[in-house]
């Protein structure tokens, strides 16, 4: 039932569809926005789970959407486009919800493993640890012990059996004392969850379908049921803007703490803000008050210096970044390039050592190796309507304060003058010079000078 994966981790063998629960309003987060679409770190709540359901190499992802469910699917084709999502128009309850992916996985032959969408921080680990446990249990619930067990569900166990699961309304003063509490994460066949879905009813304090009634209902039919138990910290749900802050802080101090492990020197850890994806190589040096947005890869021995913002880029080994770099979506930056301080670059490929060190655009451009590009060069890429590409080959020296108006070629070892104005293709080590010719007057500083100010003093004596 379960095979050892090439990294050691144990997967499902048989085939595993995630149902991600995301119908439910979020009442307590106030606001118009349905609340697993609330960002943490940086990307919707929803894009965590869809994550983590990625990461079991699943044939189904299913969404189910309720609030704002028009949204939701949105997101839902951003992080995860095979994902399908399933409609759950009223909100009965957790099992109701499962049952509206029936739709989809009706006659599925695998497993169903369910995630919440409110509930980010499920490791890879821990799922893997599940998929290991099925193979010696037909239902498998994901728990903590919680140090303040509070309203969550109690798990009833009796040795390495589950026997129930009481919610905490239902619960009796000794189901209450438990601290084992129910995560919403659990596993079974689909078939198998969806009978006992079926039977799920909602004679309950709450009046809605339990999914955690499951567990009674499968072992009436001699069927098994076991418990992984994770961390606290991973079953950590949002329910509110406090939390959805908690939550925020817990994912960035996690991060920190990995980067460092891994061997990336963070001068301030607590001013550093990474993205849910980041990756950053060995040997590399983050400076205070930097941003990664999605899509960030760093590889080893790179510098990124002090209030830079990374999004979407790759940044090879050595180079130098910032301070005060902005480098947007389609950055790909070659070995030992540098990009110095209020340099913006977006979609542009740079060459291996080449500099674009001060006060510079570089947009839908790509520059050779060894180039160096001047302060005050801005690659002149729209032009209201379309965009357009700049082409700078290996060792050309663009002057400072150079426009390039795309699109446009700067050949191998070409050079432009300062202050140009480049509208034409330049050929292999030609100089362009494209700016108006200085004129010098003799003495006509000191009379223009004299000029101004009387024109000043007849000014003045007029509107005293
Ligand atoms: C649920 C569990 C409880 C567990 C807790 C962990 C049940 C009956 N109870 O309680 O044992 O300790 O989670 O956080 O399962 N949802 C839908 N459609 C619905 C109802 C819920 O999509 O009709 C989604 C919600 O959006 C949410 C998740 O399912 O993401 C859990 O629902 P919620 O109402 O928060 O359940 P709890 O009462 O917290
Ligand atoms: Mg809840």
């Amino acid at each position: 039932m379960v095979k050892t994966a090439s990294n050691g981790i144990k997967e499902y063998s048989m085939g595993i569809a995630v149902v991600i629960l995301a119908a439910g309003k979020g009442t307590r987060m106030n606001s118009d926005l349905p609340k697993v679409l609330h960002p943490i770190a940086q990307v919707p709540m929803l894009a965590h789970a869809i994550k983590s359901a990625q990461a079991t190499d699943p044939d189904h992802i299913v969404v189910v959407a309720g609030h704002g469910a028009d949204t939701v699917r949105k997101a839902t084709a951003e992080y995860a486009p095979d994902a399908q999502v399933v409609l759950q128009e009223e909100q009965l309850g957790t099992s109701h919800a499962v049952a509206q992916a029936k739709a989809v996985l009706g006659d599925y032959d695998g497993d169903i493993l369910v995630l919440y969408g409110d509930t980010p921080f499920i490791s890879d680990q821990t799922i893997a640890d599940i998929a290991t446990a099925r193979a010696n249990a037909d239902l498998v619930v994901l728990g903590f012990h919680a140090a303040d067990p509070g309203r969550y569900g109690r798990l009833v166990t009796d040795g390495d059996t589950l026997e129930k699961i009481v919610e905490y309304k239902d619960a009796s003063a000794e189901e209450r004392a438990i601290t084992l509490c129910n995560s919403g994460v659990m596993a079974a066949r689909a078939a198998d969850m969806f009978d006992w879905i079926d039977a799920t009813g909602n004679e309950n304090a709450s009046g809605e379908y339990y999914l955690t009634d499951c567990v009674e209902i499968a072992r009436a039919r001699d069927k098994t049921a076991s418990c992984v138990i994770c961390d606290e910290a991973e079953t950590l749900g949002v329910n509110s803007r406090a939390q959805l802050a908690e939550a925020e802080a817990a994912f960035q101090s996690r991060a920190r703490a990995e980067a460092m492990e891994n061997g990336v020197t963070l001068y301030a850890p607590d001013t550093v803000h990474f993205a849910y994806d980041t990756v950053i190589g060995r040997d590399t040096v983050v400076e205070q008050n930097v941003v990664f947005a999605p899509g960030v890869t760093v590889e080893s021995g790179a510098t990124i210096r002090a209030f830079s913002h990374l999004e979407g880029c790759h940044i090879a080994r050595g180079g130098i970044i910032g301070p005060y770099a902005r480098l947007r979506p389609g950055a790909e930056l070659s070995e030992d390039v540098r990009i110095g301080n209020f340099v913006e670059v977006k979609n542009a490929l740079i060459g291996e050592g080449s500099k674009v060190n001060h006060l510079s655009y570089v947009g839908d451009a790509e520059i050779g190796s060894g180039s160096n590009i001047g302060a005050g060069t801005i690659t002149c890429n729209y032009d209201g309507v379309m965009k357009h590409k700049t082409t700078i080959g290996n060792d050309v020296f663009v002057g400072s304060n150079t426009l390039l108006v795309a699109p446009v070629t700067l050949g191998d070892k070409s050079m432009t003058a300062t202050g140009a104005v480049i509208t034409k293709d330049v050929e292999a080590e030609a100089l362009a010079i494209a700016r108006v010719d200085q004129v010098n007057k003799p003495r006509m500083a000191v009379k223009l000078f004299d000029i101004l100010t009387k024109r000043k003093a007849k000014r003045n004596s007029e509107t005293s």
